[in-house]
């Protein structure tokens, strides 16, 4: 079977690359700028923030699958048995999957030509506070022994 050596070697693209503390940056920054511009846009009524706001959360949507594939295959045995790392692994793939709906109920609200509402802000401020604390979680299983 070739899939083993395959895996491995994806595995070690991603160590060698660091893929993963890369593409962790793009999901930190679009998905909070995606939601500040939706609230700001909002407010102030302003069209371009409204299409930066669908923009930004279609790209973290494509991007964020790939964030949590590459935290996969950055998996060490240090992690193994850590209660942060745990919550980071299920947490990532959890925020991975649901960014699809929240990108999918933003594309609805684009499509009627609408403002975001309250519920949608109310969740998408949710996703902030859920990457905030991901992001917490896997600094601090990198930086806590230095
Ligand atoms: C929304 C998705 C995710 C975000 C935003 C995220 C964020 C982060 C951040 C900020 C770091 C620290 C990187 C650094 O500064 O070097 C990190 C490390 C890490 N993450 Fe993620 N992560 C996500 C998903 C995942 C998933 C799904 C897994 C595993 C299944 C995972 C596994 C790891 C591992 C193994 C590390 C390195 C820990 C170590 O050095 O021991 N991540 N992540």
């Amino acid at each position: 079977m070739i899939l083993p050596y395959i895996l491995a070697a994806v595995r070690e693209a991603v160590a060698v690359t660091k893929l993963h503390p890369i593409l962790v940056n793009f999901t930190a920054a679009l998905v909070p700028t995606s939601v500040a511009c939706d609230a700001i846009a909002r407010w102030r009524r302003h069209d371009q923030l409204r299409a930066t706001a669908w923009w930004t959360l279609l790209l973290a949507a494509w991007i964020t699958p790939l964030t949590a594939a590459t935290g996969w295959l950055f998996w060490m045995d240090d992690d193994d048995g850590v209660l942060g790392m745990t919550i980071h692994r299920w947490l990532g793939t959890a925020i991975a999957m649901a960014l699809v709906g929240l990108c999918l109920w933003r594309r609805r609200i684009r499509r009627s030509e609408q403002w975001a509402g309250i519920a949608y802000l109310a969740v998408a401020i949710a996703f902030v506070a859920a990457v905030a604390v991901q992001g917490t979680l896997g600094g601090r299983q990198v930086f806590s022994g230095m």
